[in-house]
């Protein structure tokens, strides 16, 4: 394992796509000029106010790529919980706390590696984030301190540990609804113009949601659909 930290880069996920293959290099960003969310959206990467951190792996089989998400969220999520018991997951792998979102992972499976990123906000303030189209929030705005070191060391050791796991045929999608207070909650869910009600049943070994809605059984992908909690006010 060997971590690398540089000042500026277009997104910490690309620069692992640029570089020669080595299992286990993970570079952190200070900042991002072009960081990148999941479902083509931007992540804010200003400098010092979030941990920009991605690390690469030999690429996952194909039967692996829906679960992954999943599995790494458990590993954002644990290294988290160092700070906070607060913090939960919201599927697929978003890391909430008090209803808003805090941090983020993007896993990219191409031909020869695994990219996995995360971003965690660390320090935005109400002006920035009241610029996201979603709730969210950062350690500094739930008055959480941080050392932004042994948070990245955690990351660093959670998202390896869950890599080995993974592809071990050791990580259960089980683990994943332990860390995430959805199951059994109303929910809404979005796909386009559409708002649908449900509830959520479980996920299921494929990484699906499964979400009781008017109209029968929804098996809801992550890329194609947005869920938010009505217990969060929706
Ligand atoms: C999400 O939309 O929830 C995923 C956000 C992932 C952001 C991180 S920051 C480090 C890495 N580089 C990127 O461009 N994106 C990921």
């Amino acid at each position: 394992m060997r971590l690398i930290t540089v000042p500026e880069v277009d997104s910490t996920n690309e620069y692992l796509k640029r570089v020669p293959f080595e299992s286990h290099l993970f570079v952190r960003a200070e900042a991002q000029t072009a960081g990148r969310g999941r479902r083509g959206k931007s992540w804010l990467s200003l400098k010092g106010k979030g941990i920009y951190l991605s690390g690469m792996f030999p690429a996952l089989k194909a039967e692996l790529v829906s679960v992954a998400g999943l599995a790494f969220g458990v590993a954002v999520v644990r290294a988290l919980r160092t700070l906070s018991d607060a913090f939960y997951l919201k599927w697929p792998n978003d890391v909430h706390i008090n209803c808003k979102k805090v941090a983020g992972v993007l896993p990219e499976n191409t031909s020869d590696r695994l990219v996995v990123g995360v971003g965690v906000n660390i320090s935005y303030g109400p002006e920035e984030l009241s610029a996201f189209e979603y709730p969210a929030t950062s350690l500094l705005a739930e008055g959480i301190d941080c050392d932004t070191e042994s948070l990245t060391t955690a990351l660093v050791n959670e998202i390896s540990a869950y890599y080995l796991r993974l592809t071990a045929g050791d990580f259960s999608v089980k683990e994943f609804e332990d860390y995430c207070p959805m199951l059994g909650k109303e929910v809404v869910v979005l796909k386009g113009a559409l708002r649908v009600r449900g509830r959520v049943l479980g996920v299921d070994a494929q990484g699906y949601l499964i979400v009781e809605g008017e109209s029968g059984l929804m098996r809801l992908h992550h890329g194609d659909v947005s869920v938010r909690l009505k217990s969060c006010g929706s």
